[in-house]
């Protein structure tokens, strides 16, 4: 049973900013400088995976070299930071900052972890980088959603156990990476975050009393 809040852990693409497509143009971009097939599906099949895991998903079983790996990757990021180049605070999501700021005054901690190697560089150009207690992302951690590691990591070091930490995540594999670390996990947006223990279209308007009193009523429905 959740008792007391103690961390808030916030996935970054889709949650706290919408880069969701920005990521999808680039391996677009990529797709089509190679030749290979990309479809609107893979939008939602890149959430939350690690760079390696989407190429992966996105070749479908074709073999290609450990170096055309990392220069496809190497290329899909250059045309990724070119998108990202404009981001402003402009682009953080409906209810994110003042779900930040009600955890400040309740004095509950906040982490971001993210599967991304560019969350430094997001965080800085929305100017959050210093809501947040702990950023665990994967320049630090090798195994990324939908393994636990990431989420596991940030509440350590925040200092608080799984069980009393909320997750809020974006993306069906970063879902099960939070349940399977043992978390409390609200699914926002429209992919496939059914399995969530909450399951929201958006931060927007959404409280921590809210979270909370929802949470309950999906422990009593078990
Ligand atoms: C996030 C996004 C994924 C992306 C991954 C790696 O988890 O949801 O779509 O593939 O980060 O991002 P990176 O910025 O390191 O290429
Ligand atoms: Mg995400």
């Amino acid at each position: 049973m959740l008792l007391t809040i103690q961390a808030l852990i916030f996935d970054m693409d889709g949650v706290i900013t919408d880069t969701v497509d920005r990521h999808f143009q680039s391996w677009k971009q990529l797709a089509h400088e190679v030749g290979l097939e990309i479809t609107p599906e893979h939008r939602d099949q890149f959430r939350g995976v690690s760079r390696e895991e989407s190429l992966h998903r996105l070749l479908n079983g074709l073999v290609i070299s450990p170096e055309t790996k990392q220069d496809w990757m190497r290329r899909k990021n250059m045309h990724y930071l070119a998108y990202i180049a404009s981001l402003t605070p402009a682009d953080i999501l409906p209810g994110v900052v003042d779900l930040l700021d009600e955890a400040d005054a309740k004095g509950i901690k906040k982490a971001v972890a993210s599967s991304s190697r560019n969350v430094h560089i997001v965080l800085q150009k929305l100017e959050l980088i210093h809501r947040f207690d702990s950023i665990v992302d994967a320049n630090m951690i090798r195994r990324t959603k939908p393994e636990p590691d990431l989420f596991v990591w940030a509440a350590g070091s925040l200092g608080v156990t799984p069980d009393t930490a909320l997750v809020f995540e974006d993306a069906q594999d970063g879902v099960e990476a939070a349940l399977v670390g043992g978390f409390h996990v609200i699914g926002l947006g429209s992919a496939r975050v059914e399995k969530a223990h909450v399951a929201l279209p958006s931060l927007e308007g959404v409280t921590l009393d809210a979270l909370r009193e929802s949470l309950s009523k999906a422990e009593i429905r078990g």
